[in-house]
């Protein structure tokens, strides 16, 4: 039986990343959304229904009720560790080992904190806002490895200063470093991928746009459209578990 005809959007995009010489991708929290975890703007389940992540992701939040934010974030690093990278986190893994063999760039920014991109074996993975799993006192940002679950919030060993997610909260700057990073290879890349961001929160949603102005071709896959659609090289809807493994197969 002959193989259906890819979309020309998807034969276009898949002959693209095979010549580029340097590939930029940017996901969201929707690549993670098939390994079961709820895009951030879903709205909030069960225990959390009553509350707006606006409301608990700020350091003022933090301030008024460490112990609601602490349970909150605890919560989601129990589920983050209980879910699998799904197949599109792996199909980014085998495009950058592919694009590695041939000696091209490939850069992997991610608005996400569930630490599923580099659970399912990318290399370089730039976090612009930090990584639930990762925990550090509020004062110093002294890095925690383990604590006393049973506080709740645990203490800093080294000042005493409550412990917080190592995650970038509302009204706080992102890491330099990573923003740096993040905008050249925006600004390096040939093709730039948007993967499952609504491209609504800056800077993350300002890189596609960079790399437009740039001279790359853009390629966006989500379901659903988002400020960048109309802009976008190419437009791959549909859920990223199913369009990734195409786009990356040899
Ligand atoms: P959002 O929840 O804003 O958007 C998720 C996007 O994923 C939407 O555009 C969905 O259409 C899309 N989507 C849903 N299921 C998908 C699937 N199976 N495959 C592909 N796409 C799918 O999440 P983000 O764009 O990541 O910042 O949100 C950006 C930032 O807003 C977050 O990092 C967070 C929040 O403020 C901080 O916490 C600092």
């Amino acid at each position: 039986m002959a193989h259906p005809t890819p979309p020309p959007d998807l034969a276009a995009a898949r002959a693209a990343l095979s010549r580029a010489r340097s590939i930029a991708v940017l996901t969201g929290a929707g690549i993670s959304a098939e390994s079961g975890v709820p895009t951030f703007r879903d709205a909030l389940t069960g225990l959390w229904s009553r509350f707006r992540p606006e409301d608990l992701a700020t350091p003022e939040a933090f301030s008024a009720d460490p112990a609601t934010v602490w349970s909150w974030y605890a919560d989601r690093r129990a589920r983050v560790a209980s879910v699998q990278p799904n197949a599109g986190h792996h199909a980014l893994v085998a495009m950058e080992r592919a694009a590695h063999a041939r000696g091209a760039a490939f850069t992997l920014v991610t608005q996400n904190v569930d630490g599923l991109h580099q659970a399912a074996g990318s290399g370089t993975v730039i976090e612009l806002h930090g990584n639930l799993r990762r925990v550090k006192c509020f004062d110093r940002h002294h890095p925690a490895v383990t604590w006393d679950e049973r506080e709740t919030p645990p203490r800093c060993t080294q000042c005493a200063s409550l412990l917080r997610p190592d995650v970038v909260w509302f009204g706080e700057a992102l890491p330099q470093a990573a923003l740096d990073a993040a905008c050249a290879a925006a600004g390096a890349a040939q093709v730039f991928l948007s993967i499952g961001t609504s491209t609504l929160v800056e800077p993350a949603a300002s890189l596609p746009f960079a790399a437009l102005q740039a001279g790359a071709c853009v390629i966006e896959v989500n379901p659903a459209p988002t400020p960048l659609t109309a802009h976008a090289t190419w437009v791959l809807a549909g859920p990223a578990a199913a369009i990734m493994p195409v786009l990356a197969a040899p």
